[in-house]
């Protein structure tokens, strides 16, 4: 656990400061987790006007759902807060651990599952929990799957998604370019 705190940390470090940063959002179906914490994340930073430094995309690691919109559920949650969401399903594949510099899992299972597949010892160190940007208070080490869950299901994923992508963004921008 200290461990992968400290990895967490390290990564942080590295790209806080690099010109382009390349985001990868990780959960099962990529249906209702991660393509809530893409739209959320493109939303924050287009709110910054920081569009060129960031490209981000979401991937599940189950590929049943590829093709698909997010969950309807999610969509409808999501268009509330003010987040049209429109990405399509996909899986995730091996060149993902080449083409993004972090890759962002939802829970421990899908955590566990990137660090198996991720195809060096490098590739494995871009692999953190979402849990680790979190700044709000909550009992949640993981954002939980909504999937068989109610609407406050939904609306507790965007709460911990919200919050964390903030993280994820203040985290990662450095200091001097950070708007006040
Ligand atoms: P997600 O939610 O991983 O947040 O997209 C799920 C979507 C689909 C399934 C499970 C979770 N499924 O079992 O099909």
């Amino acid at each position: 656990m200290i461990m992968a705190q400290y990895e967490s940390l390290k990564i942080i470090s590295e790209l806080k400061n690099k010109d382009k940063i390349r985001a990868l959002f990780i959960c099962l179906g990529n249906i209702c987790r991660s393509p809530a914490a893409d739209g959320i994340m493109h939303s924050i930073v287009e709110s910054h006007g920081d569009n060129e430094r960031w490209f981000i995309d979401s991937a599940g690691t189950y590929g049943g759902h590829a093709g698909d919109l997010p969950d309807k559920r999610m969509r409808v949650h999501a268009v509330r807060r003010g987040y049209n969401l429109t990405h399509r399903s996909r899986q995730i594949r091996e060149s993902d651990f080449d083409d993004f510099d972090i890759i962002i899992a939802m829970d421990s299972a899908n955590e566990r599952s990137l660090k198996r597949m991720a195809p060096t010892v490098e590739a494995e160190a871009k692999v953190v929990p979402m849990s680790v940007f979190f700044r709000m208070a909550t009992r949640y080490d993981h954002v939980p799957d909504p999937y068989y869950e109610g609407a406050e299901g939904f609306e507790l994923v965007l709460d911990l998604l919200e919050d964390a992508c903030e993280n994820l963004y203040d985290q990662l921008t450095p200091k001097h370019g950070r708007k006040q």
